[in-house]
This record gives C-alpha cells, structure tokens and sequence, in this order.
C-alpha cells in the first residue's frame, strides 16, 4: 500500500472495464485520481467508490476524442489537486468493418478516441510534468499494435500508431518523463464481446481467444491493474519506451 501516495493520475475510460479497475487499484495505493469517460452514471458511482478510498477523486464527463475533455482533464488535475504527474490513456473504441464497409465517421472516431486523444492529453499534460521535473505517461494498447484481426483495420490502425507515439515521447521527454504501453490481450471486458461481433460466431470467438492463451483463460481487468501498478511505480524506474505484452502468452503463437 502507498506505492502512489502523492501522485496525482489521469485515468480514462474509467466508467468501465480495465480502466475501472485501475483507477481502483491506484487510489488504493494513495494516488489523487481524475477519472474520465463519457456515461455520467457509472463515472458518479466509480467516484464515490473511489472517495471512500482516497478523498482526492474527480470526474470529467465528455469525449475523449476532442481537444477540450483533455483540457478540461490536465486543468482539473491541476486545480483541484496542485500538480499532475501522470496519465493513463486508456480510453478505446473499435470501429468495426473491413476498410471497403467501415465509414469514414467510424474511422476517425476510432482514431480520434483511441489516438489523437493520447496525442491531446498528453500535449496539456507534459508541461506540468516537465515544470515538475517527473512524469509518466501509460498507454493502454493492444496486441492488436502488431496482429491483424478481422474487421478491425482502425482498431489495429490505431493501436500500432499508440504505440509509435509512445516510443515518441519516451525519446523526447525522457529523463524526467518515463512513457510506456501496455498491450494487452483479450480481456473479459464489455469490448471483447463488441470485438467477438467481427465474428460469425461471437461466443465461441470469445472462447477461442481464451484457450488460445497459454494459460487458457481470459485476462482481468485486475491482471491489468496490477501491470500499470507496477509500470508506474518506482520499481519501473528502468523502463521507458516499452510495449510490455499482457496476453497469457497469445503472441507465442
Ligand atoms: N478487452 C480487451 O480484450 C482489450 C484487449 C486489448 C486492449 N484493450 C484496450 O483496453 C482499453 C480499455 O478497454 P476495455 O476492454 O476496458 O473496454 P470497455 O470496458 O469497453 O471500456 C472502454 C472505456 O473507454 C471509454 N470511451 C470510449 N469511447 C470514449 C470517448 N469517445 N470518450 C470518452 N471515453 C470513451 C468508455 O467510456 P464510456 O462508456 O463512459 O463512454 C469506457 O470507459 C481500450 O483502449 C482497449 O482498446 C482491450
């Protein structure tokens, strides 16, 4: 316990799935937390979960895929609790449909909230981080940055660019600034099942992702959380400009 006590963190897509659980797990370990996503509902009852752990939680409601959320994220970290010293850009959307189906709109939302929303929140918050003379940035990516999936070309599109950006800003902010991506696997979250609709055959999709683990099962969102725990912390002081695979061993093949 303590492990993030004085820092304060940027979470998105807070209001479910990996997100929740990390948000969770850093006010736990004594982190100030804002927390962001776009449903009010579960952001309010995720918000008063956290206050019962750590009084220092906010919430910021809108679309991560524009310009002003992330603003209005880096200024509420910084006015309500003095500083900012790290983000978590794990918000994502899927975007499914083969390049000739997709839409446009679809594309550049997939983009947008998976991608540029790295580029924007990270663009507020780096002056902060750099005023201070520490800061982390933490992706949330995929396996998907490096494996095609079917119907999914903005999904990969835009996870294999995260990760780019990441490497990025590990080479130009580094050494006050450490930045990583995690690249997950499949997670028994609401969006493997969404994802699993790319599929003839959604539920057995989901089963097959988890027995093509090599530890057969599918991942949680704490497995997750316990990940960006540690690449956060201080034990990862050493690691910066990463994509650290949390997959039960899928990408073996
Ligand atoms: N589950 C998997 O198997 C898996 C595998 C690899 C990587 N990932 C990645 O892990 C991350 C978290 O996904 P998850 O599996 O935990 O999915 P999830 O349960 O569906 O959560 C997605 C989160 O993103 C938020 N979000 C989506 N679009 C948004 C927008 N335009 N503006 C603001 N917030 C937005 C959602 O908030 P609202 O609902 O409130 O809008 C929600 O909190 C994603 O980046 C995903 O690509 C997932």
């Amino acid at each position: 316990m303590g492990a993030l006590k004085d820092r304060v963190i940027i979470v998105t897509g807070a209001t479910s799935g990996m997100g929740r659980a990390m948000a969770k797990t850093f006010a736990e370990e004594g982190a100030s937390l804002v927390i962001a996503g776009r449903n009010r509902e579960r952001g309010e009852s995720l918000l008063a979960e956290l206050q019962q752990i750590h009084p220092n939680s906010a919430l910021v409601c809108g679309d991560i895929g524009t310009p002003d959320t992330n603003k209005e994220l880096v200024e509420t970290a910084v006015d309500r609790f003095g500083k900012l010293d790290t983000i978590v850009a794990n918000a994502g959307v899927l975007g499914l449909g083969e390049v000739t189906s997709l839409s446009i709109e679809s594309w550049h939302e997939t983009l947008n909230t998976n991608l540029s929303s790295l580029f924007y929140l990270a663009k507020y918050a780096l002056p902060h981080m750099l005023k201070n003379k520490f800061g982390i940035v933490l992706a949330n990516a995929s396996i998907a940055a490096f494996k095609a999936f079917p119907k999914h070309p903005a999904y990969c599109a835009s996870k294999a660019a995260q990760v780019a950006l990441i490497k990025q800003m590990a080479k130009d902010y580094g050494p006050l600034v450490r930045a990583n991506a995690i690249c997950p696997g499949p997670v028994d979250t609401p969006l493997i099942w969404d994802s699993a609709k790319a599929f003839e055959f959604p539920q057995e999709a989901v089963a097959q992702a988890a027995e093509a683990t090599l530890v057969q099962r599918l991942g949680t969102p704490d497995d997750i959380a316990k990940l960006a725990l540690f690449l956060l912390s201080e034990n990862a002081s050493f690691i910066t400009g990463s994509t650290i695979n949390i997959d039960g061993g899928i990408m073996v093949g």
